[in-house]
């Protein structure tokens, strides 16, 4: 909790923060990285030039703000972060300078309003926080028996297509030791060189159930779109990952984690490459509880667009209470019009029906797909608890805003 006299600086600041969050936080980066341009190998500089990150940032600080004494709501918040923080290998050291970097460009863009008494009363938050974030990533790292940033070298020992876009990479460790244990839902890092000699992270999350003998991953190619430039790893992977290929990948974090070993019924709705960890979720239920009900939906561009159909085909032949209904925005001609394919975008009226004060749902896919599908849930009747979401990107936050 912050002091008294640190309290009233910070609620007045929320705000004005809120009208400068996304200057304050492009200037943070900016210096931070003119200063320290090693830590550009740890950020995501794909989300950086297309601007999502400065929106996240602002967001964690308008979050922090304005939920600063609700622990409640912060708790979700920092569990995310934390776990993302870990599979790229953030240490105590980086607090510092995050911080001092933080409060320099709330001076530099607050001007005259920054007066001492409210940066030093966001020294005062922005500490509290960073021991929080110490703390637990200190716990992450223990729990997992690795140093922040470890790398292991994995071999990639078969690649699948996954309709047109995606490509599955099965892989083994290549240095030995046994293989990390993680749930479904749980993502790895994988770190790519550059012929800059830059690295870059990205998480795929796992699509395969544990097995202790490999891992898989799921990567979707990122295409040149609207002047953007094609995806930097994504087509790195797709060009360069082929069999016996070594892959840097770290260990397993994420704290989405579909309930997969109890004997509830589950809900699991996805789109496009969202899917990877609803297959992870499927492939386990289907090896430890066959008979268990389960909904899984999916949407897709089109049928050449989905992936992992093999899989769905499999838990379906061995899961009597499964029941499926994939969306496909252009069946037309996909000679897949059976009765659990829908043609055009998820409608959640037409998946199976499910008992809703006790299911939980989890969600994946691309942002307006999960706002659209978590609105129309909570308008079904489903209770906010029961709702759990994974986002390929930074997360938005929206709602604790
Ligand atoms: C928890 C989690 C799990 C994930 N799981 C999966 C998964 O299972 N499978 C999967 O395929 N992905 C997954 N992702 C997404 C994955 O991590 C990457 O974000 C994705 O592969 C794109 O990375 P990239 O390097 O190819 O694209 P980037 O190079 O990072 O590009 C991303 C976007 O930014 C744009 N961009 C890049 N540079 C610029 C620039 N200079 N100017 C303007 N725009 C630019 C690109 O055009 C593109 O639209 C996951 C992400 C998270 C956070
Ligand atoms: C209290 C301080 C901090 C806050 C509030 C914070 C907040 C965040 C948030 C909201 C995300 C996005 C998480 C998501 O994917 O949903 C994130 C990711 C990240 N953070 Fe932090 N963070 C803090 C400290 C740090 C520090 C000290 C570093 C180290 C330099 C750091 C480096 C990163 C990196 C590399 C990512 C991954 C983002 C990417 O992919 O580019 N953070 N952080």
């Amino acid at each position: 909790m912050v002091s008294a006299t640190a309290r009233p600086y910070i609620d007045a600041s929320v705000p004005v923060l809120r009208d400068h969050g996304v200057a304050i936080t492009r200037t943070f980066y900016h210096n931070m990285f003119a200063a320290h341009p090693e830590l550009t190998n740890l950020f995501n500089m794909g989300n950086q030039a297309s601007g999502v990150q400065q929106q996240s940032l602002a967001a964690a600080v308008f979050a922090y703000a304005a939920n600063i004494d609700n622990a409640a709501a912060l708790g979700p918040v920092v569990n995310r972060i934390v776990h993302k923080h870990a599979s790229v290998g953030i240490t105590a050291a980086h607090y510092p300078i995050v911080g001092r970097h933080l409060l320099g460009a709330i001076q530099e863009v607050l001007g005259d309003a920054a007066t001492p008494a409210l940066i030093a009363a966001w020294d005062e938050a922005y500490s509290e926080l960073a021991d929080i974030f110490i703390a637990t990533e200190k716990t992450l790292y223990a729990t997992a028996g690795i140093t922040p940033g470890q790398l292991r070298p994995m071999r990639v020992t078969a690649v699948s297509d996954q309709g047109d876009e995606m490509k599955s990479f099965v892989l083994e460790a290549a240095d030995g030791m046994p293989l990390p244990r993680f749930v479904p839902g749980q993502y790895v890092s994988v770190s790519v060189p550059f012929a800059d000699g830059s690295t870059q992270l990205r998480q795929y999350s796992l699509s395969d159930k544990p097995d202790g003998q490999t891992l898989r991953i799921t990567v979707k190619r990122v295409p040149e779109h609207a002047g953007h430039p094609a995806g930097h790893v994504s087509n790195w992977l797709h060009a360069h990952a082929t069999v016996g290929s070594i892959l840097q990948v770290t260990h397993p974090f994420g704290d989405f984690a579909p309930d997969t070993e109890s004997n509830m019924p589950i809900v699991l709705l996805s789109a496009g490459v969202g899917i990877t960890p609803m297959i992870a979720a499927l492939n386990r239920i289907a090896a430890v509880n066959p008979a268990r009900e389960v909904i899984f939906a999916h949407a897709a561009r089109s049928a050449a667009h989905q992936g992992h159909s093999a899989d769905i085909a499999a838990a379906k032949a061995i899961m009597p209470n499964l029941r499926t209904a994939i969306f496909l925005e252009r069946s037309a001609g996909s000679g897949r019009a059976d009765a659990a394919f829908f043609e055009g975008r998820m409608d959640i009226s037409l998946v199976p029906e499910w008992t809703h004060a006790d299911t939980d749902v989890y969600l994946c896919g691309p942002v307006a797909f999960m706002q659209k599908q978590w609105r129309d849930l909570l308008e079904a009747g489903v209770p906010a608890q029961r709702l759990h979401r994974e986002v390929f990107g930074p997360e938005l936050l929206d709602y604790l805003t």
